[in-house]
């Protein structure tokens, strides 16, 4: 299969000398939904404007369908759609006039911006109020014409920028089926960059930590986890703590078991390599056989939060994003006044 994009050793420094994107290089399949998690200032914004060719790069080559984008610049147009950080609705317009005037920015003909507008539309759930002023529709509605204003020409690849941003858990996963929808319905290849770990590890197929304008690493989220160490079962047996230890030795002794740690709060730490729930009845069984029994047992899967840490040294904290969301709820209610 081709790649739809290859960016290879990227790097953007801005006049100033702020490094913004310092040296990435990362392949997008097609249909592949893939993932940039960082915190704010990470670079997801800057990488995006260079492969669209809103931005020119300080160095590195960027391909799209296979094609430099220095020697066709047209390929970034015809194939690439982009719904920006901020929404570019024009609160004054319909939903209809909006999606009108950016077909006609892609020179689409009247008959087909007549056609593709109604699919789009119906496609993200907004026919039926197409003739509303977008100053009506709710944060999730204007992302969603954002994200179909994106779509008029039919582009093979869909950038989206943070399209979750600020808005309530409800909308974002509302959001989150429409991108699902785009992929596996409309065989799109779909790039988005998010400070929410949920939405990285739920959404795409692959994900690239960023931070400081480097890639710290890129994998499947499930690769990921699991990369960072195994699975973590806690338990609490019933009886004697005294007399457990030849179970805990047998415990040990399990394929697959890495580590057997003991607390004073009575909880048994066992860490394991990886598929934890199989190896539950294993242990239920031994506890039974050495007449301990079990008070309560569960499995604790690494996510990606833990793997952010590891590869970061740092949190993303929710609080990182307020002060963006601050700035777009503001954006978000004066919008675009043109
Ligand atoms: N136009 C600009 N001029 C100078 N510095 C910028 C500009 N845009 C962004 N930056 C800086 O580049 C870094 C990366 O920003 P950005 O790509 O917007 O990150 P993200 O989208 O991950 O939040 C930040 O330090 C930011 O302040
Ligand atoms: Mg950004």
């Amino acid at each position: 299969m081709m790649s739809a994009i290859d960016v290879h050793d990227l790097v953007k420094v801005y006049k100033g000398g702020v490094r913004a994107v310092d040296g990435i290089s990362f392949s997008i399949s097609e249909q592949e939904i893939f993932g940039f998690l960082g915190p704010n200032g990470a670079g997801k914004s800057t990488t995006i404007k260079c492969v669209i060719g809103l931005l020119r790069p300080t160095s590195g080559t960027i391909k799209v369908l296979g094609v430099d984008i220095r020697h066709d610049p047209g390929v970034v147009k015809r194939n690439i759609g982009y719904a920006a950080q901020e929404t570019a609705v024009d609160d004054r317009l319909t939903g209809w006039e909006n999606l009108y005037l950016q077909g006609r920015f892609y020179h689409l003909s009247r008959a087909e911006v007549r056609r593709r507008g109604e699919e789009v539309l119906k496609l993200f759930g907004l026919w039926e109020r197409r003739n509303d002023t977008a100053d009506t529709y709710s944060g999730g509605m204007l992302k969603r014409l954002d994200i179909a204003c994106a779509l008029i020409h039919r582009p093979k690849i869909l950038f989206l920028d943070e399209p979750t941003l600020g808005l309530d858990v409800q909308t974002r996963k509302t959001i989150w089926e429409y991108i699902e929808r785009l992929r596996s319905e409309h065989e799109m290849t779909i790039f988005l960059t998010t400070h929410y770990m949920e939405e990285a590890d739920v959404l795409s197929d692959r994900v690239a930590i960023i931070d400081r304008g480097k890639i710290m690493a890129l994998d499947r989220p499930g690769a990921l986890k699991a990369g960072i160490g195994g699975d973590l079962i806690t338990v609490r047996f019933l009886g004697d703590e005294g007399r457990l230890e030849p179970l805990l030795s047998a415990l040990r002794a399990l394929p697959g078991v890495r580590e057997v740690r003991s607390a004073a709060d009575g909880i048994h730490r066992i860490v394991v390599e990886k598929d934890g729930d199989q190896l539950i009845p294993e242990i239920v069984r031994l506890a039974q056989e050495s007449s301990a029994g079990i008070h309560s047992i569960r499995l604790k899967r690494p996510t990606l939060d833990d793997v952010y840490l590891h590869y970061t040294g740092r949190e993303i904290r929710e609080a990182e994003g307020s002060r963006e969301e601050l700035i777009r709820a503001r954006v978000m209610s004066r919008r675009i006044r043109r």
